[in-house]
C-alpha cells in the first residue's frame, strides 16, 4: 500500500505532503507516514529544511474518529508530534485550508507556522466530548499566552488565519498558493539562518487564578453536565504549572480519562449520525431537481419563519396570503426575523434580502416556483383547498410541500392530481432558527421529490431525517408518549416541578411542564380536543391540565401556568396543586427519585421510539436520536434516546417496562421490536449497522 505521505526534495527544501482524502484525517498510516518523512529528512543531507502541507481542501482535518475506541496504534499522535518537534533542521507548518484538533497540533510541533489567508486553526475536540490530546493544549499557552488557549480549547472554538497571527499562534501568513507561498517562506528562513525553535522548550506564562477562575465559572454554567470542556481546562492549567514534558503526560492522561467516558461515545455517535442521517440507500443515484425559487403559503409564525429560512439561503420567496392586511403583516414578521439574524451575525444586511420577498394574494404567482411550502391551519379541509389551488396553477415538475406537523400526508396529495409530486416539510418553529427539518414522505412521492428534499435542507442548513406518514410523524409522536409518561407519573405522584428537575437533570434544557408554559398549555388542550373521539378508553387525561387551560393558565404569555412569571423567570404555581390532587383521587402514591422519573421517562421515550422504527416511520434507530438531537433539545453528549438505550442495557429496560405494565397495561405495551432486540440479544447500533 502506498503512504499516505509524500516526501520530495527540491534544492535544499524537503516538501512531506499528506494526501488522505477526504479530510486529511492522522489515521494510522498518515502517523506512520509523518514519523517516516521527519526521519527521512533528519538523514537527508541534501535537505536544510523541510516544509509539512496537506493536500486538498484541509491542511488536516484532525485524529481519524473513526479509530476512537479501538486499540490504539503506534506510533500515537502525541509521539509524532514530539517528533516532529525533536527533528533536528527546521520545520514549517504550511497551513491553506481547516487545521483541526490533531491537525492544529501537527502544526504546533512544527517549528514555523505559515498560513494562508482562508485557513483556519481550530480544536474541535470537546464537540466529540475530549480535548486536544497531542500537546495542543500545552503548546498554544506557550505561543499565544493562556486567554486565547481557554477561549478556544472549552468552547471547540477556532480562529481566523489573520487572528492566528494576531495571537502569536502563527509566524507568517501570506496568500496564494500554499506550495509556491511555503517555499519563498522556507528559503527566506535559510537565507536568514535560523535554526529549530521548539514550542516545548519556550516558556508558559504562569499559573493566573484570576483568569483560571473566570474560565471555570463560565463552563460550569454554559456545560450543561458535559466533562470536556472543564478538563480542556484543567489541561491548560497544567501547562502553567508543570515542566513541559510533564504538562505533556497530564495531558494524555486527562485525554485517555474522557476516552473511556460514555460522553466522548454518545457524541461520536452524534457525528457520524449527522453524517449517516441524509445517506438513505433508496436515494442512491437519485438526482434532486433543481429549486431556483420557492412560494410559501400563509404568513403566520411558521409560514414567515420558512420564507426567512429560504431567503437566508438566497432563495426569492413569493409568499401568498389571503388579504393585503395578512401579507403586510407577514412582511413585518419576515423582517423582524431578518433584523434579528442581522444582530446574531447571520446576515450582513437586512434591506438587499427583502428585495427577494414578494408578497401577494393570488395563487397565480406561484405558477413559476419550483417549490411551494404550505403553512396554513392545521385542517384537514383547508389543506384540501390550499392543495386543489396549488395543483390548479403550479407548473409541471414543480414540488408541492405541506408542513404540516401531525395531519396525513398522503391524504393531502390524493387532494391533487399528482401525489407523486407532493412531499411532508415539518419545519420546527422558529423555522429559520431550530435544525431540525423532518421530510414525511408517503408512499406515493417520487424519488426525485424526496431528493429535491434533502438537497433543499442542505441549502437551508438544515438536519433533515425522512420520516412515514402517521399521527407526530418520528418526533411529535415520541414527544406525546414521554409526555404520557410525565402525566402518568404526575397521577402516580411526582410533582410537575419534581420532573421538571429531574429531566433537566439528566440534560434537557426544560423539563415538559417548562416547556409547556413556554409553547402555551392551550396547545396541549387542542391537541387532546383533537385526539378525544379517538382517544382509548383505558388512555387517561390530565384533567388538572384541562382545569388550567378553562382557569386561563396558558402559561408564560398568560403570567401563570405550571409556574407564575415574573418575565421569564417562573416560580412553582402552588396553585396546581389542588387540581393535581383532585385528579390523584386515591390512587396509590409512590416516592419519586428523580432516577425513577429520569427512568420513566426516557423508557416512554425509547419504547415508543422502538415501535416507530419498528413500523417503518423511522428507517433506523440514529434517525430517532438525531431527530431528538436537533428538534426536542436531547443532549448531544448522551448520543440521543436510542444510544442512551444500548448503553443501559435494552433487556433491563424492557423488564421495567414489563413491571410498570403490571399496573398500566393500556400505556406500557413493550415495543415488538424492542421485544425482539432482546430476544435476540441485539441492539439499536446492530440495527443501524444492519442498514448501512
Ligand atoms: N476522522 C475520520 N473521519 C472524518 C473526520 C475525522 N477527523 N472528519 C471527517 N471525517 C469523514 C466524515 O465522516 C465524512 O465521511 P463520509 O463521507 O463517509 O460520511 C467525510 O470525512 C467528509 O466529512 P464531512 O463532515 O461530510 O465534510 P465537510 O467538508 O462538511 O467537513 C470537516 C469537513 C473536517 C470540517 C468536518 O468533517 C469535521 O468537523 N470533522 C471533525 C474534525 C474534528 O473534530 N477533528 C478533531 C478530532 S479529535
Amino acid at each position: 500500500m502506498t503512504s499516505p505521505v509524500r516526501y520530495d526534495v527540491t534544492g535544499e527544501i524537503a516538501v512531506i505532503t499528506i494526501a488522505n482524502p477526504p479530510v486529511n484525517a492522522l489515521g494510522h498510516a498518515v502517523r506512520q507516514g509523518l514519523w517516516d518523512a521527519i526521519d527521512r529528512f533528519d538523514a537527508d543531507a541534501q535537505a536544510r529544511i523541510a516544509i509539512i502541507l496537506g493536500e486538498g481542501a484541509l491542511f488536516l482535518g484532525g485524529a481519524d474518529i473513526s479509530e476512537f475506541g479501538k486499540p490504539p496504534k503506534e506510533p500515537h499522535l502525541p509521539d509524532v508530534c514530539t517528533h516532529i518537534e525533536r527533528a533536528s533542521k527546521p520545520v514549517i507548518a504550511a497551513v491553506h485550508g481547516p487545521a483541526l484538533g490533531g491537525g492544529c497540533e501537527v502544526a504546533l510541533g512544527a517549528h514555523y507556522r505559515l498560513a494562508i489567508k482562508g485557513a483556519r486553526f481550530g480544536f474541535p475536540e470537546v464537540q466529540l466530548g475530549l480535548i486536544p490530546g497531542a500537546g495542543g493544549s500545552q503548546r498554544m499557552p506557550r505561543l499565544t499566552g493562556v486567554g486565547p488557549a481557554l477561549d478556544m480549547m472549552p468552547a471547540g472554538g477556532s480562529v481566523t488565519a489573520d487572528q492566528a497571527l494576531d495571537i502569536g499562534l502563527i509566524d507568517h501568513l501570506a496568500e496564494g498558493d500554499v506550495h509556491e507561498q511555503a517555499m519563498i517562506y522556507a528559503k527566506g528562513l535559510l537565507a536568514d539562518g535560523v535554526d529549530v525553535r521548539r514550542v516545548g522548550d519556550l516558556p508558559c506564562p504562569a499559573y493566573d487564578a484570576d483568569a483560571f477562575d473566570a474560565a471555570r465559572t463560565l463552563w460550569t454554567r454554559k456545560a450543561r453536565g458535559e466533562v470536556a470542556p472543564l478538563t480542556a481546562i484543567d489541561a491548560v492549567e497544567a501547562a502553567t504549572r508543570l515542566p513541559f514534558d510533564e504538562g505533556i503526560k497530564e495531558e494524555r492522561r486527562l485525554f485517555l480519562s474522557l476516552m473511556e467516558t460514555p460522553q466522548r461515545a454518545g457524541m461520536i455517535h452524534a457525528f457520524f449520525n449527522d453524517r449517516k442521517v441524509s445517506k438513505l440507500p433508496e436515494l442512491k443515484g437519485v438526482a434532486p431537481r433543481e429549486i431556483a425559487s420557492v412560494g410559501v403559503i400563509g404568513g403566520g409564525t411558521m409560514g414567515a419563519g420558512i420564507a426567512t429560512a429560504c431567503l437566508l439561503a438566497g432563495l426569492p420567496v413569493t409568499l401568498v396570503e389571503r388579504d393585503e392586511a395578512s401579507a403586510e403583516k407577514a412582511r413585518a414578521t419576515i423582517t423582524g426575523n431578518l433584523d434579528a439574524a442581522v444582530k446574531r451575525g447571520k446576515l450582513k444586511d437586512a434591506e438587499s434580502t427583502l428585495t427577494k420577498l414578494t408578497t401577494v394574494t393570488d395563487y397565480a404567482a406561484l405558477s413559476d416556483v419550483d417549490l411551494a411550502i404550505e403553512a396554513v391551519f392545521e385542517d384537514m379541509s383547508v389543506k384540501h383547498d390550499v392543495f386543489t389551488k396549488l395543483d390548479a396553477v403550479m407548473k409541471p415538475g414543480a414540488v408541492l410541500a405541506t408542513n404540516t406537523s401531525y395531519l396525513d400526508v398522503t391524504e393531502i396529495a390524493a387532494a391533487t392530481s399528482r401525489p407523486a409530486d407532493v412531499i411532508g416539510l415539518h419545519f420546527f418553529s422558529p423555522a429559520h432558527v431550530m435544525k431540525l427539518l423532518e421530510i414525511v414522505v408517503p408512499d406515493t412521492t417520487a424519488p426525485e421529490v424526496t431528493a429535491t428534499a434533502f438537497a433543499l435542507a442542505k441549502r437551508l442548513k438544515k438536519t433533515a431525517v425522512k420520516a412515514g406518514v402517521c399521527d407526530g410523524f418520528i418526533g411529535n409522536r415520541i414527544l406525546a408518549t414521554y409526555r404520557g409518561a410525565a402525566d402518568r407519573m404526575i397521577l402516580a405522584g411526582a410533582s410537575p416541578w419534581e420532573i421538571d428537575a429531574a429531566i433537566k437533570a439528566f440534560g434537557l434544557p426544560m423539563g415538559p411542564f417548562e416547556m409547556g408554559d413556554l409553547a402555551g398549555l392551550d396547545i396541549g388542550y387542542m391537541t387532546r380536543q383533537r385526539k378525544a373521539p379517538d382517544r382509548d378508553p383505558r388512555d387517561i387525561v390530565p384533567t388538572w391540565a384541562d382545569a388550567m387551560y378553562h382557569n386561563g393558565w396558558l402559561g408564560q404569555k398568560t403570567g401563570q401556568g405550571y409556574y407564575t412569571y415574573e418575565g421569564r423567570k417562573g416560580t412553582p404555581n402552588d396553585a396546581v396543586k389542588p387540581l393535581i390532587d383532585e385528579a390523584r383521587g386515591d390512587r396509590p402514591q409512590l416516592d419519586f427519585t428523580p432516577e425513577m422519573i429520569q427512568r420513566r421517562y426516557m423508557a416512554a421515550m425509547v419504547n415508543e421510539a422502538a415501535k416507530v422504527v419498528g413500523e417503518g416511520i423511522a428507517a433506523r434507530p440514529l434517525d430517532v436520536d438525531v431527530t431528538l438531537l436537533y428538534g426536542y433539545g436531547f443532549p448531544r453528549w448522551r448520543g440521543g434516546p436510542m444510544h442512551w438505550a444500548d448503553s443501559v442495557g435494552l433487556d433491563a429496560l424492557l423488564n421495567d417496562i414489563k413491571d410498570w405494565a403490571k399496573d398500566d397495561p393500556y400505556f406500557w405495551q413493550p415495543a415488538p421490536l424492542l421485544e425482539q432486540l432482546v430476544a435476540e440479544g441485539r441492539t439499536f447500533s446492530d440495527l443501524n449497522e444492519a442498514s448501512a
